[in-house]
């Protein structure tokens, strides 16, 4: 079956989403909150963020779409924000995410849904933490979304209705690419897209070295490597050509480029990927048992 995908509408699409409330405005809630404050979105009722920190409230005073509460000044903040919201988007560390659940369950509005972003806490965590009128949906975006070019995979609890679905869909539209799984996949979406962007920069750490390694100066290094990876990305995207076939055409028979992809085959490199991405898939599912 092919599985559902939603395109970038951030840059075209008029949107207006429901009150909104982020618990946890820190790298992921703010990358979330960026697609929220782009000019062709419109949040009814308006934006309220937490934090612990005064200081890191106090970061969104030029801000009038949002109200930021900060639970070191205000005990009641995360119970504040979320009263009147119709998406509560949980985006603290997964170990806290429970307790956070518990402290904001009896101030939740009765139709509200919760959207945790949280990595390995799953829809049944969820759905055990708030009342049984709520829907819970799980969520997995990535670091991208900073820059409207994110990955979220989505799932639904079982209290999910169609609408929930597509509510959290038209949520992370706003900052990229949507693709709803079944949770059963959601480990696999983290350990593809989710960490995805550390493999990438890892891979343009390693090329850097080698360019330095090869007599290039690290500006240089940095300059060709940075260069290169964006430039194939944005010809891919515009050949509408496949990876495999790209490829092919830098990879003359007999020529340079042949001799290492042969050595990359000899490290077995696409095997590598397996077993990495295996090991990030197990760990997810230790972190979902509380290990
Ligand atoms: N970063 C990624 O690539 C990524 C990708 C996918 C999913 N996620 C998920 O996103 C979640 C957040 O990760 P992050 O990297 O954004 O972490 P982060 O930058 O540390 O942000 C966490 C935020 O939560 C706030 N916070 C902590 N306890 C709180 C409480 N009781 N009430 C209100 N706010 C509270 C912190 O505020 P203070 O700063 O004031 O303490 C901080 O701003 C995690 O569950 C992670 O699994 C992250």
């Amino acid at each position: 079956m092919k599985t559902p995908v939603s395109t970038p509408q951030a840059a075209t699409k008029t949107e207006t989403l429901p009150t909104i409330a982020i618990l946890g405005a820190g790298s992921m809630g703010r990358a979330i909150l960026s697609g929220l404050l782009a000019p062709n979105i419109y949040v009814e009722g308006g934006i309220r963020v937490t934090n612990r920190s005064a200081e890191q409230a106090a970061t969104f005073d030029n801000e009038p779409r949002v109200t930021a509460f900060a639970t070191s000044v205000n005990p009641e903040a995360n119970r504040d924000a979320v009263r009147g919201a119709t998406i509560v988007l949980v985006a603290v560390k997964p170990i806290m995410v429970p307790d956070l659940l518990d402290e904001i369950a009896t101030a939740l509005e009765p139709g509200a849904l919760v959207i945790s972003v949280a990595g390995g806490v799953t829809t049944a965590t969820l759905e055990a933490h708030v009342p049984a009128t709520i829907s819970a949906i799980r969520s997995m975006p990535n670091t991208p979304s900073k820059v409207g070019l994110g990955v979220t995979g989505v799932c639904a609890g079982s209290r999910s209705s169609a609408g929930d679905l597509d509510l959290a869909t038209r949520l992370f539209d706003t900052v990229g690419d949507v693709l709803v799984v079944p949770e059963s996949q959601m480990d696999a979406v983290g350990a593809i897209s989710g960490s995805g962007p550390a493999y990438v920069y890892y891979f343009m750490e390693a090329l850097t070295a080698a360019a330095v390694a090869h007599g290039l100066t690290p500006e240089q290094a940095d300059l060709s490597v940075r260069a290169t990876f964006r430039g194939a990305v944005e010809l891919l995207a515009e050949s509408g050509e496949t990876p495999t076939e790209l490829r092919r055409q830098v990879t003359s028979p007999k020529g340079s480029t042949e001799r290492v992809i042969a050595v990359f085959d000899e490290a077995d490199l696409p095997g590598i990927f397996v077993r990495a991405t295996a090991a990030s898939i197990a760990r997810s599912q230790e972190m979902a048992a509380g290990k």
